[in-house]
């Protein structure tokens, strides 16, 4: 990613967390709506889990320019997802998801420099993920 993509996401994200809890609510709507197969992965309490899922982000966002030093609970936060029945192929429907989740809160604001910027974030972290994942499995 570069600086600017950095700065893009971090601003739009400052906009999002005064209403995150509509866009967590939006984004497993979408999430389900793509995949319903997914919504029994979720055993807890979804607004509970959105807010989880927000504070993660609050806290990769705030690293996105120093992804190497939090590498280690990303790669964690993979290990736990297998256990929750989460599999590589999970990974691009909640892309999208949240890349949808965002157009739709944004509406026209949202520019296709801001997507695009969200775009690299999610596949930074997305693939940290999934190595982490296949990592876990393969050692198995
Ligand atoms: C890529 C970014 C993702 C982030 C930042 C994220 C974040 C989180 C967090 C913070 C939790 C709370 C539990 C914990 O910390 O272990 C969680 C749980 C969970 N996540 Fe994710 N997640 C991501 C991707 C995914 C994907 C791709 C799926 C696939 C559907 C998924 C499905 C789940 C499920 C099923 C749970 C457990 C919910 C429950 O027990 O009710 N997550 N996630």
């Amino acid at each position: 990613m570069t600086p600017e993509q950095i700065a893009l996401v971090q601003q739009s994200f400052a906009q999002v967390l005064p209403i995150r809890e509509q866009a967590a609510q939006i984004f497993y709507e979408r999430l389900f709506a793509l995949d319903p197969s997914l919504r029994p992965l979720f055993k807890g309490d979804l607004r509970a889990q959105g807010a989880k899922l927000m504070s993660a982000l609050t806290f990769v966002v705030g690293a996105l320019h120093k992804l190497d030093t939090i590498l280690e609970e990303v790669r964690m936060l993979a290990r736990r997802h297998v256990g929750y029945g989460v599999q590589e192929n999970h990974y691009a429907l909640v892309g999208s998801a949240l890349l949808g989740t965002l157009e739709e809160a944004f509406g026209p604001d949202f520019t296709p420099a801001q997507s695009a910027a969200w775009g690299a974030a999610y596949q930074a972290l997305a693939g940290a993920m999934m190595a982490a994942a296949r990592d876990m499995q393969q050692a198995a």
